[in-house]
């Protein structure tokens, strides 16, 4: 925070400041959405004003259940499987408030999304972290998640693709540790919730594979996921929780006795937006496009450099990079910031260890501004 608000009081000052700290995309949302969004404004429903449902529209849950069969890949019946919820965030605190007492235990694989740290610690419960070695395109060893069970343990929480490293669980792994789990007796009661806040934000292949989808673990899945980064509408907070009808019961509870519901306008027009399939995945496939191009803008100078050690991220808006040996990543940040107006994340804020990394995000920006941060990076490199 300290770095943003200085980066702030520069760009206020008149400096040019190449913003690569703040996980937001700054295209524009779906058309269809903005036109539903107007429509439910100026109409003269004023129930579009008051209270949703708290579970979500029906209009709603109904397009979400669709919308996971083909982009999360299960079926969760909009009755009673799918909660709407303002954002992945408060999808993920509803979640962790109804399976976290004071001392139980989550594990958390490293470099986490600080976020979910904060609700664990808040919650008066304990983090477990695995730390995910740094070769091999930062995925976590699936024995060292297993051998992290303890008698406390409530839930396991991944997020993929990761924030911060870009990473993407293979297919192949998600299963893997699926069956893992599966056949350990200790893990039986434990809770596995997947934030697939960029689901829709990887760059070959097809959609990742969510825990849900694998039969053997499905009953104790929980996901979470949102528009916020999809369809860049962070500031509209639509997103949602899925999970077995007992668990939903007792996340509806929570939501209604903290926010209540999402927006009602917003759901209409999310829903609207969802419904018109072909244009959403249109859409979504250009993004896609373009956040690569911007990906290997921003990377572009650094690999030419070669003295920073980049990992190609797979999925969502993030690189992390590996500083040469012995550097400190916030005094490199802060430094950064100064000396080239580039804003960065020191790696540290995402798990101990991890302070010779820094995160880049590449949701903002055009691919000249980005190419420009990288060389600006790559400058700062050298007077070293
Ligand atoms: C992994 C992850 N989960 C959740 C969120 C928050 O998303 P939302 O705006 O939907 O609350 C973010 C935002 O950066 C994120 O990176």
């Amino acid at each position: 925070m300290p770095l943003m608000a200085r980066a702030a009081r520069l760009e206020s000052e008149g400096h040019t400041i190449f913003q690569l700290g703040q996980a937001q995309v700054d295209y524009e949302p779906p058309s269809n959405f903005i036109q539903a969004l107007v429509e439910a404004c100026q109409s003269r429903e004023h129930y579009y004003h008051g209270y949703a449902p708290d579970a979500g529209t029906a209009e709603l849950r109904a397009a979400l259940s669709r919308y996971l069969a083909l982009s999360f890949g299960f079926e969760a019946d909009p009755e009673n499987e799918i909660l709407v919820t303002p954002g992945a965030n408060h999808a993920a605190y509803t979640a962790l408030t109804v399976l976290l007492a004071p001392g139980d235990e989550a594990i958390l694989i490293s470099p986490y999304y600080f976020n979910h740290l904060m609700t664990v610690t808040l919650l008066g419960a304990q983090p477990h972290v695995v730390e995910t070695p740094s070769k091999g395109g930062f995925i976590p060893r699936i024995e060292d998640i297993v051998d992290a069970w303890s008698p406390r343990t409530r839930v396991l929480i991944l997020v993929n693709p990761s924030n911060p490293t870009g990473a993407r669980y293979p297919d192949d792994w998600i299963r893997e540790l699926a069956a893992a789990l599966a056949r350990d007796p200790r893990w039986e009661d434990v809770w596995i919730l997947s934030d697939q806040t960029y689901q829709e934000i990887y760059f070959s292949g097809d959609h990742p594979v969510s825990p849900a989808s694998i039969l053997r673990i499905r009953e104790r899945s929980i996901t979470v996921s949102s528009f916020s980064k999809s369809f860049a509408l962070a500031g509209w907070r639509l997103g949602f929780l899925t999970a077995p009808e007992p668990f939903v019961d007792q996340c509806l509870k929570i939501q209604d006795s903290s926010v209540i519901c999402a927006t009602y306008a917003a759901q209409h027009a999310l829903a609207r937006t969802l419904q018109q399939e072909k244009d959403t995945s249109n859409y979504l496939a250009e993004k896609r496009a373009l956040l690569a191009r911007r990906r290997d803008s921003l990377l572009r100078p650094l690999r030419e450099d070669g003295e920073i050690e980049v990992q190609t991220p797979a999925g969502a808006c993030f690189a992390f990079l590996a500083l040469p040996d012995g550097t400190d990543a916030e005094t490199f940040a802060w430094e950064l910031l100064s000396a080239q107006r580039v804003v960065t994340v020191p790696g540290d804020h995402f798990g101990r260890g991890w302070n010779s990394h820094l995160r880049l995000s590449f949701g903002r920006g055009t691919e000249v501004e980005l190419e420009e941060a990288g060389r600006r990076i790559v400058s700062y490199r050298k007077t070293l």
